[in-house]
């Protein structure tokens, strides 16, 4: 992002939740940039402090509140300093905020960005909150910082209504951007150096723009020469298509990555949370995906001490990570949101037993991710050279198709190549390799086709 100039007011940013909310963040600051601003990493040097939050469970809410209190100190440091609020709190809690924390000027939430200019000048305090289903953000350029990675939000709100989720309530109905849009943006990242986008949705499955679906959407922007990868999420296991896992089977530069959040091993809770699949549905998902692409990584997320949870479906839910084995898998205990279905169902397995079993199921997982990534060893892997490793400047740290994080010397390696890599040590749940002498191997399309198993990902919601 750029550096803050002296004469335009300088806004600063910092965002919880999911990659939608932090590109979310991105396309703000896009807005906030076509009006003057510049954008500081700074806080001392910020004219306005900007907290993109998250509602999904109440320790995001608790982390973001905290923050913000903490910002009315840094708010009467200097005249004229604004503190604003974002995302999805911001469209939750629209009532309470301003008497909650009285040093918040602005409340914006997620259909409001374009707003934000003609709102920063409204001398006194300022609330837009208005939900609009048609809204996708058309024209605007998110402004990005510089990297061979990008997130290209494809749809915004979600329909599904799982019992448990705060998502519909925030961010609204569901809608799709057009083709068009999609191809303007990546057009543009590409021109900057990007090389890999990841398509971002609540149900990426039910895209559809009036002329495509989902696969079809992947297939028009793989056709883009300057895309090296394509990574996409969230899919969700009750719009989950034949025909995606054969796009992905055979389209090369279409990482072979799934994450498919199964939440819960149990029929009843499965139910109970309205997601609109079963436990054998899921499976057969899993086995038809794995067979249509090969060395598939999948991943997922889970929720135990859900309404009604019994020793006996978490058992289920134990089993069925066994039984799929996923390269990697984010993991919560069940939090409960006002306004929800579940809300209204007795909370009623104890907190302390939740965290008994959230351990339990990251020490299965764990054990799972590790033997993965060891059997990764003497394999050579596909591996995108995305930033310098935080350890040593002479190490590029990057991802196999699959999404496992490698750290390998640079020799004369350039951002944003994909090389031939042998693994040759895993410690914690880091790999280690160095390049072939001979660069990948390309497809007949001229680019990298991805031949690896994967395992971790950063999807820190
Ligand atoms: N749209 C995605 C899907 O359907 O899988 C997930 C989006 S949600 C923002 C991310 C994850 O947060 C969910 O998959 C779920 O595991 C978790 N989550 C959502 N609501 C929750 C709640 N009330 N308590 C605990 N975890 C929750
Ligand atoms: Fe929430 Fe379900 Fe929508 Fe995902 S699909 S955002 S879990 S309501
Ligand atoms: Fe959180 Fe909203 Fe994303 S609730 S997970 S920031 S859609």
């Amino acid at each position: 992002m750029k550096k803050m100039s002296s004469k335009r007011p300088a806004a600063w940013f910092e965002t919880y939740g999911c990659q939608m909310n932090k590109n979310d963040s991105e396309l703000v600051a896009g807005i906030l940039a076509e009006h003057g601003y510049t954008v500081t990493r700074d806080l001392d040097h910020a004219d306005i402090a900007l907290i993109n939050t998250c509602s999904v469970r109440a320790h995001a809410e608790q982390r973001a509140l905290g923050r913000i209190h903490n910002l009315a100190h840094w708010k009467q440091c200097a005249p004229g300093r604004k503190i604003v609020v974002l995302g999805c709190m911001a469209q939750k809690d629209r009532e309470s905020l301003f008497d909650e924390i009285p040093a918040v000027d602005l409340i914006a939430g997620p259909d409001a960005y374009r707003h934000l200019p003609g709102l920063l000048k409204d001398p006194g305090r300022a609330c837009d909150t208005q939900p609009d289903s048609t809204e996708t953000y058309s024209g605007i350029h998110p402004l990005r910082a510089p990297h061979v990675s990008g997130w290209v939000t494809i749809m915004r709100g979600c329909d599904n209504f799982c019992s448990y989720c705060i998502v519909p309530y925030t961010r609204g109905r569901e809608r799709s951007r057009p083709f068009r849009e999609i191809e303007k943006e990546i057009v543009q990242m590409t021109s900057l150096g990007f090389r890999e986008v990841t398509l971002l949705g609540q149900n990426v499955n039910s895209y559809h723009d009036g002329e495509s679906d989902f696969p079809g959407l992947l297939e028009k922007i793989a056709a883009n020469p300057d895309l090296k990868r394509i990574r996409f999420m969230t899919s969700h296991p009750k719009d989950c298509s034949e025909r995606l896992f054969e796009v992905m089977g055979s389209n090369g530069i279409i990482c072979p990555h799934l994450h498919l959040p199964v939440q819960s091993g149990s029929n009843r809770i499965l139910e109970r949370m309205n997601r609109g699949y079963t436990r054998e549905h899921y499976l057969q998902l899993i086995d038809l995906a794995r067979t249509s692409i090969p060395e598939l990584a999948v991943t997922t997320d889970m929720m135990v001490g859900f309404p009604g949870e019994s020793e006996s479906d978490f058992g289920d839910t134990v089993s069925l990570m066994r039984t799929v084995r996923f390269d990697d898998a984010f993991m919560y205990h069940y939090s409960p949101r006002p306004g929800t279905a579940s809300a209204k169902m007795a909370d009623d397995v104890p907190q302390e037993e939740k965290l008994v079993r959230l351990n339990h199921i990251i020490q299965i997982q764990h054990m799972i991710s590790r033997e993965i990534k060891s059997g990764m060893i003497g394999s050579i892997r596909q591996v995108m050279a995305e930033e310098t490793s935080k350890q040593s400047g002479s190490e590029w740290l990057g991802k196999t198709g699959g999404n496992h994080a490698v750290v390998f010397p640079k020799q004369h390696i350039g951002p944003g190549e994909i090389v031939s890599i042998r693994i040759e040590s895993c410690r914690g749940f880091t790999l280690r390799g160095t390049a072939l002498a001979a660069p990948g191997h390309e497809s007949s399309s001229g680019r990298i086709r991805h031949q690896d198993i994967p395992v971790r990902q950063s999807t820190p919601i």
